[in-house]
């Protein structure tokens, strides 16, 4: 696995980007919590001042479970509204759905015909999602990595920031590259996956899972108001008591773990002295709950403060999509025209 560690650098101007190129997705399926936030989001905050990024909607790949079709561009259009809120500045990246660009189809057909089926099936998410299917198992959810390896190899990107959930479908399309680049000659770079501290956050009422939106309870939206996080940290699985003088932070219990990774996260000035109390044993879980809280209200007040007035603007949030599909498309088709080129399919000789 190619993993680039977490760096804090000063943002330097765009004229001195890095010239690798950042990619990453996030489905419209309702929520946006605080797993996305500090696995994905944030770093992508970040990234975005130092590299060309392309961020994108992936409404194609939402549609592989269950859905109201009803109800979902107004969730599309949701989703895209916690990004811009939650710091993707829709001018220094290109922001936009992926069912805007066609290119994204078509690339995951000719992609498709390089991918082992037994790789398909071996995938984690695809095993999990499976497992929860009544009426049988769709074709799509099957080939949803092969679509998530075309949305990255479409714009030749290289620098992939995910949560670890999705570190396996980076190495395929990884795969995927070089099976393309032996056969049909030199074309992408190798994607590679960017973590950062937090790449799997667990769920507040279960540790054992991970936070998930489709585990009510387990997340705190992007978007709660202040009580409810504060009712929902409070609520968060710790251990009975404190632990024996001298325990160890690193053998700690997920649950425990999990909230300090969090305060790590979001109030790193006040996690020495819990990390402290910890192994001397008198640490108060109510504390460090209280003090966490109030930080996660603080992160993402502004967030929730955006998103609303965002949302009194939709079609300000559908222009800027529009934008930024515009931006996306030339690239699309410039990866696809030497694509066809190198595959023989470039019409008739
Ligand atoms: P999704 O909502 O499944 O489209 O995920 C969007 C991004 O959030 C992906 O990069 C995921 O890996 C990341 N992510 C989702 N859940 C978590 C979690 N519990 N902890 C850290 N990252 C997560
Ligand atoms: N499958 C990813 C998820 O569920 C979303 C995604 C789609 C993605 N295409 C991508 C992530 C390309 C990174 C790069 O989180």
């Amino acid at each position: 696995m190619h993993k680039v560690q977490e760096r804090v650098r000063p943002a330097p101007a765009a004229a001195s980007r890095v010239p690798v190129r950042v990619f990453s997705g996030i489905q419209p399926t309702g929520v946006v919590h605080l797993g996305n936030y500090v696995g994905a989001l944030r770093q992508w905050a970040q990234l975005q001042r130092e590299h060309e990024s392309y961020f994108c909607i992936v409404d194609l790949h939402a549609i592989t479970t269950p859905y109201d079709p009803a109800q979902f561009p107004q969730q599309v259009l949701e989703a895209a509204a916690v990004n811009v809120a939650a710091g993707i500045d829709p001018q220094q990246s290109v922001l936009f759905i992926q069912s805007h660009v066609a290119e994204h189809t078509e690339l995951m057909w000719l992609l498709n015909v390089l991918t082992p089926l037994g790789q398909l099936e071996r995938m984690t998410q695809f095993k999990e999602k499976s497992r929860h299917v009544r009426a049988g198992i769709m074709a799509g959810l099957l080939n949803y990595p092969v679509l998530q390896a075309a949305d990255v190899l479409l714009y030749k990107a290289a620098l992939v920031p995910v949560g670890e959930d999705q570190v396996q479908h980076v190495e395929l399309m990884r795969d995927i590259a070089e099976r393309f680049n032996k056969q049909f000659g030199e074309t992408f770079p190798l994607p590679g996956v960017r973590l950062t501290k937090g790449a799997r956050i667990l769920a507040l009422n279960d540790p054992t899972a991970k936070m998930s939106k489709s585990v009510p309870g387990s997340y705190i939206a992007l978007v709660d108001d202040p009580e409810t996080i504060r009712k929902k940290v409070r609520a968060a699985v710790t251990d009975p008591g404190p632990p024996a003088k001298g325990s160890k932070l690193d053998e700690a219990t997920p649950g425990v773990a999990n909230l300090f990774t969090l305060l790590d996260v979001f109030a790193p000035v006040r996690h020495p002295e819990f990390a402290d109390a910890y192994q001397a044993g008198t640490i108060r879980y109510s504390d460090l709950k209280q003090v966490l809280a109030e930080a996660i209200v603080q992160t993402f007040a502004p967030v929730r403060d955006k998103y609303a007035s965002l949302m009194q603007r939709p079609d300000e949030v559908r222009a800027l999509l529009a934008h930024g599909a515009d931006r996306a498309r030339p690239v699309a088709a410039a990866t696809m025209e030497e694509v066809r080129g190198r595959m023989g399919l470039r019409g008739a000789p």
